[in-house]
C-alpha cells in the first residue's frame, strides 16, 4: 500500500526502538540471533529510506543499558552483528553521517574501534544523521550530565540559576541532534524502555506490532503518514495552533 507523504512535512528526527527480533526469530523456529541478523538488514534498509525521504536524523535503539542483562552469548552476537553490520560504503552511497550514543567505554574494544572508523570516515556527509544507541539508557545519560554539571558547579564554572532546559539539553550526549518529533517502536509493546526521556518531552509516539525484522519502508512512510495527521499541540489549544499564535 502506498501512504500519501507532505514532503514538507517529514519529521527532522525519527527515534525508533527496535523491538521484536527474539520473537520473530522464535515463531520461525529460529534461534533468536536470526532475529538480530534479519534486524540489522531492517536497519540498514530503513536507513536507506529515511535518506530518501530526507529525514535528518534516525536515532536507532540498539543496546540499552539494561541489555548488558541478557545471556552472554546473546552479548555477543549482537556486538559481532555490529562490527560487520556497519558497512562505510553503505554510508558513504547514501551521503549518512554515522554517530553513537551510550556508555562507550563499557564496549568491546572491537565494537570501539568500528563504531569510531565509521564515526571519522562519515564525519563529512552532509545527509541523514544515524545515530546508534549503545549501552545507553536515558537515566545513565541524565546521570552522568548531572555529575558533569555538580563538577562545573563545585568548579565555579556553572550558578544555579544558569542551568536552565536549554543548558541542560546542551550538556546532554544528544546535544548535536534535535530532539525526536516521532518515536517508532515495533513489537506490539507500548513503553519507552528509557530512551529518550528529556528529548521526548514533545515527541509524537507511534507504537505497531510488526516485529523489527518485518518493518520495511512501506511501514516507515506508514508512521510518517500517521505523524502528518497530528496536530502537535505544546499544551496550547487546537484554535491556538490553527491560527498559528505564539
Ligand atoms: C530488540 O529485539 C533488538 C535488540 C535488543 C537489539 C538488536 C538490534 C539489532 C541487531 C539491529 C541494529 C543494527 C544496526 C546496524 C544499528 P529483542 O531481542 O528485544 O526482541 P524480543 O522482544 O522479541 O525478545
Amino acid at each position: 500500500m502506498e501512504y500519501e507523504l507532505n514532503r514538507d512535512q517529514i519529521p527532522a528526527h525519527v527515534a525508533i526502538i527496535m523491538d521484536g527480533n527474539g520473537r520473530w526469530a522464535k515463531a520461525k523456529g529460529l534461534p533468536r540471533t536470526a532475529g538480530h541478523v534479519e534486524g540489522v538488514e531492517r536497519a540498514k534498509q530503513i536507513t536507506e529510506e529515511a535518506t530518501r525521504l530526507g529525514v535528518k536524523f534516525l536515532t536507532l535503539y540498539t543496546f540499552s543499558t539494561e541489555n548488558w542483562n541478557r545471556p552472554d552469548a546473546e552479548i555477543e552476537a549482537i556486538f559481532n552483528l555490529l562490527v560487520t553490520g556497519l558497512e562505510d560504503e553503505v554510508f558513504m552511497k547514501n551521503n549518512v553521517r554515522f554517530r553513537v550514543i551510550g556508555d562507550f567505554d563499557r564496549l568491546p574494544l572491537s565494537v570501539q574501534k568500528r563504531t569510531r572508523e565509521c564515526m571519522d570516515k562519515t564525519a563529512g556527509n552532509t545527509g541523514t544523521t544515524m545515530v546508534v544507541a549503545i549501552s545507553y539508557s536515558s537515566r545513565w545519560e541524565l546521570t552522568q550530565t548531572m555529575q558533569k554539571m555538580a563538577r562545573q558547579a563545585t568548579e565555579g564554572k556553572l550558578k544555579p540559576e544558569e542551568i536552565t532546559e536549554d543548558y541542560i539539553s546542551s550538556q546532554l550526549q544528544t546535544a548535536f541532534m534535535p530532539d525526536p518529533d516521532l518515536l517508532i517502536r515495533t513489537g506490539g509493546e507500548y513503553r519507552i524502555s528509557n530512551y529518550l526521556l528529556w528529548q521526548c518531552a514533545y515527541t509524537e509516539f507511534y507504537y505497531c506490532d510488526t516485529y523489527w525484522p518485518d518493518f520495511h519502508e512501506e511501514d516507515l512512510r506508514k508512521a510518517i503518514a500517521d505523524f502528518q495527521h497530528r496536530q502537535r499541540r505544546y499544551g496550547k489549544t487546537g484554535e491556538q495552533v490553527e491560527k498559528n499564535e505564539n
